[in-house]
């Protein structure tokens, strides 16, 4: 559960990434491919050049998923149930690839919102891709 000030800390910050999904999703990836380059096998089906097409549409799906949980903070297994299906059933990813990605998450969140994104938001963001995390994670078996 998050407190008052962490759901204003997640929503604001949301707020702001909301009109640039595509453009933050894509650094976030590209920070995630370069940093941890065994997190690109997941994608040899996709391009993975800095700016590519592809790198824009899956960063915008993979943040706009990150923008649904920010409005269902208290109801996060059920707003995230389908794409928990689809990693843990389908594509099987590793769950210690979630803390990589949440990291690339914040680092991008922190270079484009430097004001905003303090010390305070981002305890607030790194528990809530935590509990994202889970939730994706939770079906494995
Ligand atoms: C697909 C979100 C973590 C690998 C997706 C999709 C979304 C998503 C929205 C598209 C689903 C669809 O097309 O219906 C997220 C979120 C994550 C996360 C919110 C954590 C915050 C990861 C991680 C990996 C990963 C850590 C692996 C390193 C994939 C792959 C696909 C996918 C391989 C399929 C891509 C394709 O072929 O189109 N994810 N994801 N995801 N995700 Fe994730």
């Amino acid at each position: 559960t998050f407190s008052e000030a962490e759901k204003a800390a997640i929503t604001s910050i949301w707020a702001k990434v909301a009109g640039h999904a595509d453009d933050i999703g894509a650094e976030a990836l590209e920070r995630l491919f370069l940093s941890f380059p065994q997190t690109k096998t997941y994608f040899s089906h996709f391009d993975l050049s800095s700016n590519s097409k592809d790198l824009h549409n899956h960063g915008g799906k993979v943040l706009k998923a990150v923008g649904i949980a920010a409005q269902h903070l208290d109801d996060l297994d059920r707003a995230l149930s389908t794409l928990s299906d689809l990693h843990a059933q389908k594509l099987r990813v590793d769950p210690g690839n979630f803390r990589l990605l949440s990291h690339a998450i914040q680092v991008t969140l922190a270079a484009h919102f430097p004001g905003e994104f303090n010390a305070v938001a981002q305890a607030a963001w790194d528990k809530f891709l935590s509990a994202v995390s889970s939730v994706l994670v939770s079906k494995y078996r």
